[in-house]
């Protein structure tokens, strides 16, 4: 009698708290509209003012979407080095002002000599940071094929006009920000440690806000790369500097892994969220599939009253996230190897089976396979950036290096870190990668394999036209942000900024939690939740979403995530 007792006042509670909550959200809608950025002709979002910059002058000289795409890949590569990148890999998902869409998979691969049990000791055991810092840590790195692959199929403007601003930025040197000086003071005793060679960013005294820096040896990389296009880093000087990387730091990439690499183009994830259409990366990147099963899972719910952050929406969508990266955990891996049952992950009777057991009134456990606690997820070190231009024309692409740095490897005269990435393998059945995850075959070693990526790139039409391009950094957490952008603005009627801005949640099966930003839900809603009983955590903040909407009058307002990174910039004209 106690126990229906406790149940029907705890319900009743969630309802009196949920409802007061939507109330709150109503007159918070209607009060003020935050705007990002807006323009008419083009608009460029990235982590970097100088990269936002390099895009947006390519723009106006008349380069496409694409054009100024590649353009701030490589400018990312040398005015943010902790994420932007050649020594890593990403993904791309376009629509071109003609309306067709498409992907590109330019993830790192296992290398030929790599294997399934590459990180554990002979007894089994994983072997602590192997897979995260070091020369065995790096995966086949992907970037300067995939923008080669870009430029071959929509650049408009000459390949040198496109690189050279990142040429002129590292040779001529810049000022750091706030964030960038502080990210090399951060470096520094990693950088001692993991490299044989004393790389050129080590120094004694901390840098400062509005240093010069200058990466000669990386506008060489970048000139080669100019005056041979991929073969100037897959071939000749630069492959031989990696390779002699990996024989001084017992690496395994090979001549033959970098000359045989690939980028690919795939057919993108599409689903349809109440009349959008929505466009995402699918495997070797997750991100697509998940956040198709969770738009899919959230038309049977509802969102739009329930509100942004209440106790309804944040144990619906933790309810969603559970069973996806559940899915996620089993099913996904690299469809060259795997065949990951991506028509079945979405078909409306599988949504509709997997969501019958979720209940407004308690959390489910999530099954426990192996612990999936790991001490924090902070790693952000990816970096995202949307185009539009004036023809409309959308590009979406999201790049890393894993970790902060990657493995902290700097390769020896050719100025550029390379990427953790073989971390994002399940390096053992049920064992959490630095994220939480855990995998287990579709996502095992094998030589020449792509890792699986959370990485969601994403683009959505309405009505047949452009609406909304968007991304993110964030590690695990990449997808549940996405997710939460497209229900602020498509269910919430949020502004593009007030939903970049809005504080956001995460889970994601294992552990069996709710990671919330700070100042995210308050403490009625957070009882609230642990009466339904979920398990919540604080962190300071959640991913860095950079994305542009198109307003119904045509314009597009570029949002920048300058609350959790200063840095962040939109730049329109
Ligand atoms: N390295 C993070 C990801 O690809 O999801």
């Amino acid at each position: 009698m106690l126990t229906i007792n406790r149940g029907l006042i705890s319900l009743f509670l969630f309802f009196i708290i949920s409802n007061c909550q939507q109330q709150k959200q109503v007159e918070e809608t209607t009060i003020a509209k935050k705007e990002g950025v807006i323009a008419q002709n083009g608009m460029v979002v990235t982590a970097h003012p100088l990269a936002s910059q390099v895009g947006l002058d390519i723009l106006k000289k008349g380069g496409n979407a694409f054009d100024a795409a590649i353009a701030v890949q490589y400018a990312l590569a040398v005015v943010l080095p902790k994420a932007g990148n050649i020594g890593g890999g990403g993904f791309m998902v376009y629509r071109t002002k003609e309306g067709e869409n498409g992907a590109l998979d330019f993830r790192e691969k296992a290398p030929l000599k790599g294997g399934r049990d590459m990180y554990l000791d002979k007894k089994g055991d994983p072997i602590k940071d192997l897979s995260l810092k070091g020369h065995l840590a790096a995966g086949v790195p992907g970037t300067v094929a995939g923008m080669d692959e870009a430029f071959q199929k929509f650049a408009t403007l000459p390949f040198n006009e496109i690189i050279q601003p990142a040429i002129d930025l590292a040779n001529n040197g810049f000022e750091l920000t706030e964030y960038e000086a502080n990210s090399f003071n951060r470096l520094q005793d990693d950088l001692k440690k993991v490299n044989n060679h004393t790389p050129y960013l080590v120094r004694e005294d901390e840098y400062q806000e509005g240093d010069s820096i200058y990466h000669i040896d990386l506008a060489k990389t970048l000139e080669r790369i100019r005056d041979n296009g991929k073969d100037g880093f897959y071939k000749g000087e630069t492959a031989d500097l990696i390779v002699k990387e990996m024989k001084a730091g017992k690496g395994i990439i090979s001549l033959e892994d970098l000359a045989s690499y690939e980028a690919k183009w795939r057919k993108p994830i599409i689903v349809n969220y109440r009349g959008h259409k929505v466009i995402s990366m699918p495997p070797s990147s997750s991100g697509g599939l998940v956040l198709g099963q969770l738009l899919k899972g959230s038309e049977y719910f509802d969102f739009p009253s329930f509100g942004v952050n209440t106790t309804k929406s944040i144990h619906v969508m933790t309810e969603l996230q559970r069973r996806s990266y559940a899915d996620r955990a089993e099913h996904m891996g690299d469809m060259d190897f795997y065949d990951v049952p991506i028509d079945m992950l979405l078909e409306d009777n599988y949504t509709k089976n997997r969501i019958s057991d979720i209940t407004m009134d308690s959390a489910t456990s999530s099954q426990v396979i192996k612990s999936g606690e790991v001490s924090t997820i902070e790693s952000f070190q990816t970096t995202h950036f949307s185009i539009v231009d004036k023809e409309g024309n959308a590009v979406s692409i999201t790049t890393t290096l894993n970790s902060f740095f990657g493995c902290k490897v700097m390769v020896d005269g050719a100025g550029f870190f390379l990427n953790n990435e073989m971390d994002d393998f399940s390096i053992k059945p049920g064992v959490p990668n630095q994220f939480g995850l855990v995998g287990a075959e579709a996502n095992a070693i094998a030589p020449g394999k792509r890792m699986l990526s959370a990485m969601t790139p994403t683009i959505i039409e309405k009505d047949g036209k452009l609406f909304m391009v968007v991304g993110t950094p964030g590690g695990s957490t990449i997808i549940t942000n996405v997710y939460q952008v497209i229900l602020n603005v498509i269910d919430h009627g949020l502004t593009m900024q007030e939903a970049v801005d809005a504080k956001k949640m995460h889970s994601q099966w294992l552990p069996d939690r709710i990671i919330i930003e700070k100042d995210c839900l308050d403490s009625l809603t957070i009882d609230s939740l642990q009466q339904l009983g979920h398990e919540i955590k604080e962190i300071n903040s959640i991913g860095r979403i950079e994305a542009i909407l198109v307003k119904e009058d045509g314009n597009f307002e570029g949002a920048a995530d300058r609350t959790r990174s200063g840095d962040a910039i939109a730049l329109g004209y």
